[in-house]
């Protein structure tokens, strides 16, 4: 079966190559999917660039293992280690349940259709891939097999950020990096239903429109506006409550500035792949907070009831079209360089998708 394996870090695409492996065999507690649509998502080029790797090690709870050139793992406990390449890349998709592993859950889905966050070392760009009955849930139905693909990253992210880690409250202002993307526009899509005001932050204007007819409340358009003083003009000089950021660099800096007494800066991308330099004083006199947000450090936090509530909720949130996201373009795997061509260039109209049909 064919697979885009990625044989060492890089900044382009000159390490990865569609290779031909068995198909791999589920081990207890897991299930083997053979695989219908997968998403290429920003994270994705995190695991080819090696971001990842870089970032954790320069945690604390790996300081050791960084200087031995050790493994680096996503948490103290090291029980989820950040795999080495070579490794099969994607993070999500959509498959069906072919065959199963030792475990009376792993026996209950098969045949299913199935969204999973896998990830390497066994993603999702390949025919079939294995995971763990826990990385896998079973699709509403009302969900085509595209949008399934989609189902539980960015969904789960944006839940997550709006009602657990900002705790958004109806009235307040929520200020978006990024606004453009599938996850800002479910944020802004949940913005009508929990009743918050969204401004939406933008490089250009080609999704002002779309931005507005979600529900956007402002959108700023960075390239002719000045941040500041639309966001001074929109909350009256108060300033917004709430921000979330997944580009860094100077536009993080400039929202820094734009939080209420008590705001929240939630970070949870590096899209411009640039540092942000912390004003300390500009949190302190607000006394404003910032805070990180990794989906999968957050979920492993959630005990197993509060897991199935999270999913319970995604489920309804999904059938009301909330998590509905726009598709750009579906390439077929042997055509990886195009699709992750398209899938890192600016001003794309929605997401990229693997078809393994
Ligand atoms: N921390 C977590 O657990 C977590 C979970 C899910 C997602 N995320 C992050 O959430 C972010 C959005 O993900 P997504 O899948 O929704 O993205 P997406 O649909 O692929 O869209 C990315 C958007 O970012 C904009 N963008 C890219 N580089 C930019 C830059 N340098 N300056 C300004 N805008 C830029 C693009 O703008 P244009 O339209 O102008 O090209 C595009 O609208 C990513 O950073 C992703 O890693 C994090």
């Amino acid at each position: 079966m064919k697979a885009l394996e990625l044989s060492d870090f890089s900044t382009d695409l000159s390490t990865i190559a569609l290779v031909d492996k068995p198909k791999p065999t589920p081990g207890p507690g897991q299930v083997l999917v053979r695989m219908l649509y997968s998403a290429i998502n920003p994270s994705d080029f995190n695991f080819i660039r090696g971001d990842y790797k870089n970032a954790l090690s320069r945690l604390i709870w790996n300081h050791s293992s960084a200087q031995e050139n050790a493994d680096l793992a996503f948490e103290p406990l090291s029980q989820n280690v950040h795999p080495k390449p070579p490794y099969i890349l994607g993070g999500e998709g959509v498959g069906v349940v072919e065959q199963t592993g030792y475990g009376i859950i792993a026996k209950r889905l098969k045949g299913k259709r199935v969204a999973l966050v896998a990830g390497p070392p066994e993603g999702t760009w390949q025919q079939y891939t294995v995971v763990d009955v826990k990385k896998s849930v079973v699709v509403p139905s009302e969900l085509d097999d595209q949008q399934a693909a989609m189902y539980l990253i960015n969904p789960l992210a944006a839940y997550a950020m709006v009602k657990d880690i900002l705790d958004v409250k109806p009235g307040s202002w929520l200020m978006l990096s990024g606004a453009g993307s599938a996850l800002s526009q479910m944020v802004i899509k949940m913005s009508k239903l929990y009743r918050f005001k969204t401004i939406a932050v933008v490089r250009s204007d080609h999704k002002t429109k779309h931005l507005k007819s979600l529900g956007a409340d402002l959108v700023i358009e960075t390239n002719s506006s000045d941040l500041k003083t639309e966001v001074y003009k929109a909350t009256k000089g108060v300033g917004v409550d709430y921000v979330m950021d997944c580009i860094g660099g100077e536009l993080l800096e400039d929202m820094q500035g734009c939080v209420t007494l008590n705001g929240h800066i939630v970070v949870y991308g590096t899209l411009a792949a640039t540092n942000c330099q912390l004003y300390s004083r500009d949190l302190m006199m607000p006394c404003a907070k910032i805070s990180g947000f990794f989906a999968g450090g957050w979920m492993q936090q959630k005990s197993l009831f509060q897991k199935l509530m999270i999913l319970r909720n995604l489920s309804a949130l999904a059938k009301q079209g909330i998590f509905q996201t726009q598709v750009d373009k579906v390439y077929p795997l042997d055509e990886y360089q195009q699709a992750l061509t398209s899938a890192s260039k600016a001003g794309r109209g929605g997401k990229v998708l693997f078809s393994h049909l």
